[in-house]
């Protein structure tokens, strides 16, 4: 199954893009697309439709478009699309840094809930319809 990532902003910035990606490198989820982005404001408020009306809407939009992001097409080689949901949930951690586990992604570098370092599509439906925004099928490599 394929699943879409964005290293956010904050993560950028701060240097930790190898690190996150190594993070799935090892559990064997290969990269099957990458790229570095400003995400135009567009693009931004596709991607957060759901969150549209929240109190933190504006400043998510904001803090997404104003620096670039990495954008990685994950390809999980597991037995069933929910198993590959739950493994990529489980390494990144729940939304809240302060919820998150130690040893997850958002656990052992995040901070704040509304300067979130990652996300990561949360069903293979998201995946189906996030993955276009931002990539095209020649974009994809299988391997
Ligand atoms: P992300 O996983 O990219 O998806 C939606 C983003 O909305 C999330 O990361 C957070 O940065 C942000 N978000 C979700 N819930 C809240 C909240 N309660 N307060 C502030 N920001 C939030």
């Amino acid at each position: 199954m394929r699943t879409l990532i964005i290293i956010r902003p904050y993560a950028v910035i701060r240097g930790l893009v190898g690190e996150i990606i190594s993070r799935f490198e090892r559990h064997g989820i290969r990269i099957a697309g990458i790229k570095v982005l400003r995400l135009s404001k567009v693009l931004a408020e596709k991607l957060y439709r759901e969150h549209e009306g929240k109190n933190y809407y504006d400043s998510l939009i904001e803090n997404m478009t104003s620096k670039p992001s990495v954008f990685a097409v994950l390809d999980i080689d597991v037995l069933d699309d929910a198993h590959a949901t739950s493994l990529v949930r489980k390494i990144i951690g729940d939304t809240d840094p302060a919820l998150a586990d130690m040893g997850t992604i958002r656990g052992d570098f995040g901070l704040r809930i509304d300067q979130n370092i990652i996300h990561a599509s949360d069903s293979p439906d998201a995946a189906q319809k996030e993955i276009p925004l931002f990539f095209d099928e020649k974009e994809i490599v299988e391997y």
